[in-house]
């Protein structure tokens, strides 16, 4: 019975684990964070994934899945711990992957397959996973297996996410490749693609910086627009009719824990031939504080004006604040001495029972995410809302 280990068991691992042993594998998820563990044995998903939840119900699951706090022998070691931006030094922080390896080395054996599946930059599975997986004595292609295959899914809805997406199985070597295939054969159904460990980086990093670059430029027309008094939306619709063009939506920054992070790690292994990303980067950056100026433009006559901002999230429909702008945004008109107030219906920490009493007596409601309990409540409650203030003023973007 092929036993696999899989190191780090958060948004990306646990699914994961939960998907081969459903496959029936003998699966271990190990994390530092003992809660995770003990929640994994207790039969209780810590991420929000309703289909995940219902698999994680499934007897044959509980069996075949254990949570513990470090590894044991395995066939199979699979790493999906973070792999953060060094604020800093703007360089990918490989020491969770590098500690989670390190934590594996006393149990690796020959014919054993390491996968790594935390997004790092291209060349370090060569320049920094195959030299410290050798401090084993065993030789990586040969004696060891290690394939990179980077993670695509989309955090609330990666039940059908991980089923369905194409992946890109990058080996170090051919054999590398189909042993990895083998395992993710089992779960997956959307096509596997047999690739090397740095086009298959490359390509995870290319994903995300594309989907950041179009968005700075559906920033940027916002900014113009904006500039010349134009609706944005309308411009973009109208511009979209062309049978070649699809200009995404703008926004009010862009957050989570990927997109305006990989595209850092890029410019890591090739800062010369990157200038239009690090545009892009600067551009999604800066839009909090643009958006900060527009709702201070609005409030401006208004004397010590109480504000209450809806939505903390990093973007509509998810509880993830990580890198949120719309915290940026709030923290930017804290600092200008304003007084926010900030709620979220779907954030535990910034939820709120009704929307009415938060708008109670305030000045501007402001709507930095669209979530579509947001967007529900504003369209039922509308005259109720504006009727509870002092000043019926409702700012939203972009619509
Ligand atoms: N979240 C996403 O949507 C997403 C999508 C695609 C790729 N990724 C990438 O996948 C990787 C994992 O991201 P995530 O969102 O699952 O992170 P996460 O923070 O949700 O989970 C990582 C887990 O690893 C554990 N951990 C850290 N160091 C460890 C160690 N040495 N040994 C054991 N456990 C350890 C942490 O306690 C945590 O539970 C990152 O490289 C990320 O960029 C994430």
């Amino acid at each position: 019975m092929t036993k696999i280990v899989v190191i780090g068991t958060g948004y990306v691992g646990l699914p994961a684990a939960i998907m081969l042993a459903r496959s029936g594998y003998t699966v271990v998820g190990v994390d530092i964070d003992k809660k995770i563990v003990e929640a994994i044995n207790n039969g209780v998903l810590h991420i929000d994934e309703k289909e995940l939840q219902e698999l994680l119900n499934l007897q044959e699951v509980r069996k075949n899945l254990i949570g513990m706090a470090t590894p044991s022998q395995a066939d199979v070691f699979m790493v999906a711990v973070p792999t953060p931006l060094d604020d800093r030094k703007k360089i990918c922080d490989l020491s969770h992957v590098i500690s989670a390896v390190e934590s594996f080395l006393p149990y690796l054996e020959k014919g054993n397959l390491v996968i790594i599946e935390s997004t790092i930059p291209p060349l370090t599975c060569r320049e920094i996973i195959i030299p410290l997986l050798e401090k084993s004595g065993l030789e990586v292609g040969t004696d060891i297996l290690l394939c990179h295959c980077p993670e695509r899914i989309l955090p609330g809805n990666v039940f059908e996410e991980i089923v369905h997406n194409d992946r890109l199985i990058g080996g170090i070597n051919r054999k590398s490749s189909l042993a990895a295939r083998e395992i993710y054969s089992s779960f997956v159904q959307g096509d596997l693609y047999l690739t090397d460990d740095v086009t298959a980086a490359l390509c995870k990093l290319m994903e995300n910086t594309y989907r950041d670059v179009n968005i700075a430029l559906a920033n940027e027309f916002a900014l113009v627009a904006e500039g010349l008094g134009v609706d944005i939306k309308e411009a973009i619709f109208l511009a979209n009719k062309h049978p070649r063009v699809n200009i995404l939506n703008p926004g009010i920054g862009v957050g989570g824990h990927c997109i305006p992070i990989d595209p850092w790690f890029i410019k890591e292994v090739d800062p010369k031939h990157t200038n239009l990303i690090m545009t892009a980067r600067r551009i999604n950056d800066e839009m909090p504080e643009k958006i900060a100026s527009q709702i201070r433009k609005k409030v401006r006559d208004l004397v010590k004006p109480q504000i209450v901002a809806l939505g903390a999230a990093y973007k509509p429909d998810t509880y993830d604040i990580r890198e949120s702008p719309a915290i940026k945004i709030v923290n930017l008109l804290r600092e200008d001495g304003y007084q926010v107030e900030l709620y979220d219906p779907l954030v535990k920490e910034y939820a709120y029972d009704s929307l009415l009493d938060v708008v109670e007596g305030k000045d501007c409601l402001v709507v930095l995410v669209e979530h579509k309990k947001i967007v529900e409540e504003l369209e039922s409650n509308l005259e109720l809302i504006k009727s509870r203030m002092r000043n019926p003023l409702i700012v939203r973007f972009y619509l």
